[in-house]
């Protein structure tokens, strides 16, 4: 089978792929050239469910609803009087609806002129029907109103909402088997297939910018970065992924304190609340935190609800929602779901075990510790759920299986001693007994039967099989005294299965392999059950609460299609680590070529000692027993048929962001003081957003007049002094003078408060800068495009003047939420990764090139992370930390410009590639993983780029990022 080949390029690391279709979307780089830009969506909430309409005196609910009941009376006589008029003349409906029917004179009429109502006469009957449709709807509404519902301050100012319309860029490409492959020397390249381990298509920039989102590709899951509530109306509006996603599993933060809601560094999973040093400092968390929690739970809830509404949108008719929450919100996030998903369509609440009892006091120690957490669970329709019950193992004593307490060995039937229950005998079988009679009974179930010398009979209504089937138990020996009672004998091994209940007492301990790496990470089970009660492999998988990634995990390693969202960098960069390195068993798919979506290959098995070990078990019932059938079989979706000796690692991934990383600098000139349009400045933000883009400029100019001091490279320091706007720019944010410096001004450019600098900004800001003689150009920003990057270092080369990029600490943002903030230093340099790219010789394991081969001459790299300078905002200091102390490094060995291929990935002094280096040993030599431990890469072959990137993830999740040219190798 072909596709069986290419899944499986070596025989011991495969991946599934799908095969599903999917718009393609346009790498990172493009942005400028987007051209289907869209207007913000607007999301409305049914405003039948508005707050504003409650029945009470005081507010405008009794008018608005005896505005409805006027409504309502007006409809139904006018209904009366068409419909009346109709059927004939003479008739004369009766005052109520309905009641006409009975009496003599309407039945008559009824038979002779069939009612247009009924659509049985055929036209005439439109006006009538549409008259009662209204009238129903005015009484839904009605109705609605009379229900009580939650309230809370804002919800009945936000019948709708806007939501900003962007386009998903991809950023990175990652592919496990693509960095085994590199491993192995291979080179990206098209011949050799590298690409496609990484699911690129390859398509030309042209078709990128001009097709974006028309193409069909093969589908890639997806990381993205950005605010759940814009990436799911993108994934709506450019994607039409409505309809189509069979299950949304959303964690949010549970509580509503700043601090206790994110991991602020990717290494410490320990999170102090009240220390500052332990605050999230990224500005895309920030803004998310401000827009949630301002309220506290007032926003909190306006925040979940905007949420579920677009869930919703994207579920399929067929598909589920799981809400986990803690008991404090327990009962205000069902409110929600009630109102958005119908209160019709909640499904059994699930209640799983997050801890034992110790260490989790419920806040006073005098109280019970909660051990436990809640998922909501909603379907999109009940009527239509997709549900497959589970299993688990049926252990005797537990739960589903206290009653066998009897054993049967060597023949003989006794109650179990201490000692066997603790260590169950070889050749013994545990059994409960259970009642043979049921309450209704006919004459074939009544008889008497003698047994062990004793004669029974049925008490109340008769036997629960016929003579023939009784004798057919007696056959089996499943008959057993009691008492005066005559028993069935039930083994445990009769299903060796109980049914997973709504109550999950399993779930405390993470699966091995699947450590903690995250502070609020959910235990894989947990969404393994969610999962597999509700989706099938190849179907669509949401989390908009990433996280450490356990949904995208878990749906990995089912088969099943995933999407996974955050707006924090810190869980992104730990949910990459932990997809690119984990390694999952390789179950059985009954179409290879077809891949997950046609499902996995079940069996019936059983061990040596008759244990049933396969994923169809058989179900002996006494009903099976005395009708002689075969017993029923049930399907353990969590067992499938394993294929033995292959590791399958993570399929092809794809991470995208919505964040708009480059201004489209045309349509986003940078604020000036002569600008006409009042908060133009917002362009900036690249989302129009009026008076907060202007807000931005004026809080940039504010912190740079209050903190004048620039920390540039090698601890120098730049005071500066009257902080203005230009006169008459174009491009320019800000002059000032530089204190004890040149008698000229220096310019400043800021770059977007959510986005990267990009080349087009520095270009532009450098040609006016230089054109109006300033001394120095200043590019200020949070992050910056390595290109824009590029084009700082050599501007006075370029374009004739010189220009520094100058870090503006996330720190901007946090105002008051940073209570002991210092205002001075706000603004630093940040250094860029350094790295040497040098010269190798080809690494002994690759095969040197035939003679006469045309493979070309070899010419082999490596690259060095050698430092990387970070900057603390809380000590305001810069510190250089060796390669070896960072979480992350990724490299592309052939960077095309646009999004980043991930060839090797290093995460220095952690043990984060062993289950794989353990699951492949004998294939890859020790040395070669020792590379994607530290700080060298293995060698490898420059592509046809000629430039490889690198890219550094720091602690905070920032990522930093150089490109070279393999010129430079030395
Ligand atoms: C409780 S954690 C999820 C943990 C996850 N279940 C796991 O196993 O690791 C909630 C996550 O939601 C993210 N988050 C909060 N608000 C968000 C938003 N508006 N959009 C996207 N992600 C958000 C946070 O950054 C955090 O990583």
């Amino acid at each position: 089978m072909a596709r069986a080949k290419k899944t499986r390029l070596s025989p011991q690391a495969a991946e599934y792929r799908h095969q599903e279709k999917t718009p393609a979307r346009p790498d990172v780089g493009t942005q400028p050239q987007f051209k289907k830009r869209a207007p913000p969506k607007t999301w409305r909430y049914d405003s039948s469910l508005s707050p504003a309409l409650e029945w009470d005196g005081q507010n405008a609910a009794r008018e608005q609803g005896e505005a409805l009941i006027a409504e309502l009376e007006a409809r139904v006589r006018e209904l009366r009087t068409t419909l009346a008029q109709q059927i004939s003349p003479s008739f004369q409906p009766s005052p109520a609806r309905g009641e006409g029917k009975k009496g003599k004179t309407g039945e008559a009429h009824e038979k002779k002129t069939p009612s247009p109502l009924m659509g049985e006469g055929g036209g005439g009957g439109e006006e009538p029907r549409r008259l009662l449709d209204e009238a129903e709807e005015a009484l839904r509404r009605l109705k609605a109103l009379s229900k009580p519902f939650l309230n809370w301050a804002g919800k009945a100012e936000r019948l709708s909402f806007d939501v900003p319309t962007l386009p998903l860029f991809i950023h990175e490409r990652l592919s496990t088997r693509a960095i085994l492959e590199t491993l192995k020397g291979h080179k990206q390249d098209k011949q050799l297939g590298l690409f496609d381990l990484f699911a690129d298509p390859q398509r030309p920039i042209h078709e990128q910018v001009l097709r974006a989102y028309e193409y069909q590709d093969q589908w890639v899951n997806r990381m993205i970065l950005g605010d759940s509530m814009v990436v799911m109306n993108s994934l709506l509006h450019y994607e039409s992924l409505g309809g189509q996603v069979q299950m949304v599993y959303m964690d949010p933060p549970y509580g509503v304190k700043f601090g206790s809601n994110f991991q602020p560094f990717v290494r410490k999973r320990d999170v102090s609340h009240n220390d500052d040093d332990d605050m999230t400092r990224e500005p895309e968390m920030v803004q998310a935190y401000r827009d949630t929690w301002e309220l506290g739970l007032h926003s909190y809830l306006t925040y979940l609800r905007d949420r579920l509404l677009l869930s919703r949108e994207l579920l399929a008719p067929s598909g589920s929602i799981f809400v986990q929450i803690s008991d404090e919100n327990l009962h205000h996030v069902r409110e929600l779901l009630d109102e958005v998903f119908g209160a019709t369509n909640a499904c059994p609440i699930l209640i799983f075990q997050k801890t034992t009892g110790a260490g989790s006091p419920s806040g006073r120690t005098d109280l019970p510790p909660v051990t436990t957490d809640f998922i909501l669970w909603y379907a999109k329709d009940i009527e239509r759920v997709r549900y497959k019950q589970v299993f688990a193992p049926k252990v005797r004593g537990e739960a589903g299986a206290t009653q066998y307490d009897l054993i049967e060995i060597d023949g003989k039937r006794r109650p179990s001693t201490a000692a066997e229950k603790a260590n169950p005998p070889y050749g013994g079988r545990f059994f409960a007994h259970d009642n043979l009679t049921s309450q209704t009974g006919g004459p074939t179930t009544q008889f008497e039967v003698e047994f062990e010398g004793k004669r029974f009979y049925p008490r109340k209504g008769g036997w629960k099989t016929n003579h023939e089937g009784m004798e057919r138990l007696r056959a089996a020996n499943r008959l057993f005294v009691v008492g005066e009672s005559l028993r069935y004998v039930r083994y445990l091994d009769d299903f060796p299965c109980s049914v997973v209940t709504n109550k999950w007492d399993d779930t405390v301990i993470s699966g091995f392999g699947d450590p903690k790496v995250y502070v609020v990470q959910t235990t894989s089970k947990v969404v393994e059950r969610c999962l597999l009660m509700t989706t099938q492999p190849g179907d669509i998988v949401v989390d908009p609460t990433c996280g450490s990634g356990t949904t995208a995990y878990v749906a990995e390693q089912w088969g099943r299609r995933w999407i996974t969202v955050d707006t924090s960098r810190v869980p992104l960069a730990l949910a990459r680590q932990r997809l690119l390195t984990a390694t999952f068993l390789w179950y059985e798919l009954k179409d290879e070529s077809g891949g997950p979506a046609g499902g996995f290959v079940y069996k019936h098995r059983q061990n040596e000692k008759g244990e049933e070990v396969g994923g169809i078990v058989p179900h002996i019932m006494l009903s099976t027993i005395a009708n002689n059938e075969p017993p029923p079989e049930e399907v353990l979706v969590d067992r499938p048929e394993e294929a033995k000796g292959i590791t399958r690692v993570s399929g092809p991934f794809v991470v995208e962001a919505t964040i708009p990383t480059a201004m489209d600098f045309e349509e986003a000139a940078p604020p000036s003081r002569s600008s006409p349009v009042k908060g133009e400045g917002a362009k900036i933000r690249g989302e129009g957003a009026g008076e907060e883009g202007t807000n931005f400029l004026d809080r940039m100019l504010e912190v740079l007049r209050k903190s004048p001091v620039l920390r540039l490279e090698g601890n120098r320091t730049v005071t500066i002094e009257n902080v203005r706007r230009p006169a008459k720019t174009l491009s320019l944010s800000a002059e000032a003078m530089v204190a004890n410096g040149a008698e000229k001004p220096v310019a400043f450019v800021f770059g977007p408060e959510n986005g990267a600098i990009a080349e087009r900004l520095v270009y532009e800001a450098a040609k006016e800068a230089t054109a109006k003689n300033y001394a120095h150009l200043y590019v200020v920003g949070f992050a910056i495009q390595p290109t824009a990057r590029q084009l700082v270092d050599s501007c006075e080369a370029a374009i004739g003047i010189s220009a520094t990029y100058v870090q503006a600490t996330p720190d901007l943002m946090m105002g008051d939420l940073l209570k002991n903030m210092r205002s001075s230093q706000i603004f630093s340099v940040c250094g860029l990764p350094e790295v040497a790219l040098r010269k190798a010789n080809r690494p002994a394991h690759v095969v040197p090139p035939q003679p006469g081969s045309t493979a070309g001459k070899e010419a082999w790299y490596e690259i060095e992370l050698l430092g990387l300078d970070v900057f603390d905002p809380v000590t305001m200091e810069v510190d250089h930390r060796k390669g070896d102390d960072v979480p992350a490094w990724l490299l592309d060995t052939d960077y095309n410009g646009l999004s980043f291929h991930v060839c090797q990935a290093f995460f220095p002094r952690t043990a984060a590639w062993d289950s794989l280096k353990r699951a492949l040993k004998g294939e890859y030599e020790d040395a070669v993983w020792e590379h994607l431990a530290g700080t060298t890469s293995v060698p490898f072959e420059a592509g046809e780029h000629g430039q490889v990137a690198v890219k550094v993830i720091d602690d905070r999740g920032n990522e930093l990022m150089v490109v070279k040219s393999v010129k430079e190798a030395k």
